[in-house]
């Protein structure tokens, strides 16, 4: 989603702002600009409709030594993708960048009858509105706390003047902001890789706080304009971790890369030997561990498939426990029970899905204890929860999500063990399942080692279709909706996930040549069930690619048979081989494979 960056210093800031773009780009965007300044306030503005690399064209050609400056990837709300739409929006003298979404911009600009807009956005009505409180007695940070007052909706925001042109105000609420700390130098960003290689030390923005940046020095307030004390914080600048490492996409660098990134997830926490596992971070007691009721878990998109898979896990660790697995933006809305001794698991890789985050803030204020299963270290769910596990699979750039999913539902079953551990419940399959995390990371790398080549022929047979049914039973039904949402957002082919025996309920009716089929056979696992269900579809002439750990006979007009010593992680396993085919397809199809369009990573709107 949307994109900031600002810089002061001695340096020509358009550079360092159109790089921090650059590292900004997988949140998806459609438009980005930037401003710059130079200490008497002269102004060079450039804005594109299109890639950041336009930008950096424009700026090779222009000798701008200007040393201060903001800079924004816009991902459109309010108004079509195009230059005038693209931020940084000017009102007077100042200019604005702004992640978020004002939502009374309708009233506000009602007001604002003096300004002639040229955008259809609502921030150059941010813009309009700091402006109005502008006048020669107010100074710019107070404009943009005076105008702060009047906004609802969300914001992190950007501001520079001509008239005060030696610091950049900012403010955050409800989108995240960071900091970062140089010599004689500093730092703005929407998020942490566009810090890497730049500083290690930081000061998260928190809601409701305002800064104000000049090259020596970073004053932190509340919106009512008191002075507070920001932490400040160390933050992983690994720079090759942003890189594709001379992979095609980043898409495929994080699905290979999930060896690695699970063993990230599981070092420590797991001692294969004792079959035990131990959680720091949890900020439970044993007390607490052995009173909860009830879990709930919220995510959206993948990672409340994630949560959807490891609720099977779950209730077989915790029999005596309910579980619950809700989508972000319906738990709000919907009238629920929550349960006394109620634990929710907040499961995002980004940290600051807007929906996700609400979810947290209103389990908190019902009092259940909050868990987060989050990826990205120092995001706003990793710092409101109470306890979490960070599932340590380093930056996620590609859009489409793979590594994440990976290690939360592994990071989800090693809380189901601990609690079961201290409940003393499923004794037989918590040994079971703890020597399956503690292999699932080779399993993995033996099939991206073996069947790549192999699935990435199949791929290329389905490319040509509109269409796919995806379907499993049980832990394979969870994972058939992940295999349908990867496809569907990589591939634009139109890809729906069905519990196999659902299928008919009503779907087989669209099997036809237009459409193909995925299934996913897991032994020992309602395996003649599925069977049945495949010769089903095969009967009505369906164009089947089955993928199974089973050496049992099978018909399907294409078949991934993957040697496995895993039993009862296999979907989690035969998951990775359905991004491989999500990802072959995508290429076969010659789509923006890791900025697929319409869609960008971290959503920071409801
Ligand atoms: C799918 C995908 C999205 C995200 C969803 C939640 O590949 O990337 O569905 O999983 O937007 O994002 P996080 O995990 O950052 O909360």
């Amino acid at each position: 989603m949307c994109g900031i960056v600002g810089y002061i210093g001695k340096k020509p800031a358009n550079k360092i702002l159109v790089d921090g773009l650059k590292r900004l780009e997988y949140r998806g965007y459609d438009s980005a600009g930037i401003v710059t300044l130079d200490e008497n306030g002269e102004v060079k503005i450039n804005k594109v409709k299109g890639k950041v690399a336009q930008l950096d064209d424009e700026i090779a050609e222009q000798a701008d030594k200007n040393s201060i400056g903001i800079g924004h990837t816009r991902w459109a709300t309010h108004g079509e993708p195009s230059v005038a739409n693209a931020h940084p929006h000017k009102a007077g003298e100042i200019f604005l960048v702004h992640n978020g979404i004002i939502e009374n911009y309708k009233e506000l600009k009602a007001e604002l009858a003096d300004h002639k807009f040229v955008s259809d956005t609502d921030t150059e009505v941010l813009a309009a509105l700091i402006n109005s409180f502008y006048d020669e007695k107010t100074s710019l940070f107070d404009a943009v706390r005076l105008a702060l007052k009047k906004v609802v909706g969300t914001f992190g925001i950007a501001v520079v003047s001509t008239r005060e042109p030696n610091e950049i105000i900012t403010a955050r609420l409800g989108s995240p902001l960071i900091i970062g700390l140089g010599d004689n130098e500093n730092i703005l960003a929407s998020d942490a890789s566009a810090l890497f290689g730049l500083t290690d030390k930081a000061i998260y923005l928190n809601d409701g706080e305002m800064a104000k940046i000049t090259r020596e020095d970073v004053k932190i307030y509340d919106l009512n304009g008191s002075e507070i004390v920001g932490k400040i914080e160390k933050i992983d600048t690994n720079l090759a971790a942003i890189q594709k490492n001379g992979y095609a996409h980043f898409l495929l660098k994080e699905i290979m890369e999930q060896p690695e990134t699970l063993n990230a997830t599981l070092r420590g926490r797991i001692d294969a030997m004792k079959k035990t596992v131990k959680l720091g971070g949890l900020n439970l007691s044993e007390k607490d561990l052995k009173n909860v009721q009830h879990v709930v878990i919220v995510g959206c998109g993948t990672a409340y498939y994630a949560g959807l898979l490891a609720s099977y896990y779950l209730a077989e660790l915790l029999p005596d426990v309910t579980i619950e697995v809700v989508v972000a933006s319906e738990f709000r809305y919907k009238k629920s029970f929550l349960p006394k001794n109620s634990v929710a698991l907040i499961v995002s890789q980004s940290g600051e899905t807007a929906d996700t985050l609400a979810c947290l803030r209103e389990i908190k204020s019902r009092g259940a204890k909050t868990i987060g299963v989050v990826n990205a270290v120092g995001s706003t769910i990793a710092r409101e929860v109470d306890g979490g596990i960070y599932v340590h699979a380093g930056p996620e750039i590609s859009v489409a999500s793979t590594k994440a999913f990976t290690s939360q539902v592994s990071a989800m079953i090693m809380l189901g063990v601990s609690m079961a551990q201290t409940r003393e419940t499923a004794e037989d399959f918590v040994e079971k399942i703890v020597a399956e995390l503690a292999i699932l990371p080779d399993e993995i790398k033996k099939l991206l080692n073996k069947y790549v080549a192999e699935i990435e022929k199949i791929a290329t047979k389905y490319a040509k279709y509109e269409h796919a049914i995806y379907m499993g039973r049980d832990t394979a039904f969870p994972t058939a909706l992940e295999g349908a949402l990867k496809l569907k957002e990589i591939s634009y082919i139109d890809a729906n996930g069905y519990a196999a025996g659902e299928l008919k309920h009503g779907p087989l009716a669209l099997v036809d040549d237009r459409f193909f089929e995925v299934v996913m056979l897991l032994e020992g696992n309602l395996l003649d069930k599925t069977i049945s269900n495949l010769s089903e579809v095969n009967a009505r002439g369906g164009h089947v690619f089955a993928i199974t750990n089973s050496d049992k006979e099978i018909t399907a007009e294409s078949i991934l048979r993957v040697k496995t010593d895993l039993k009862i992680l296999t979907p989690i396993l035969l998951n990775v081989a359905q991004q491989v085919f999500a990802y072959y397809i995508a290429v076969a199809r010659e789509n923006d494979v890791d900025q697929p369009r319409n869609l960008a990573k971290s959503v920071t709107v409801e």
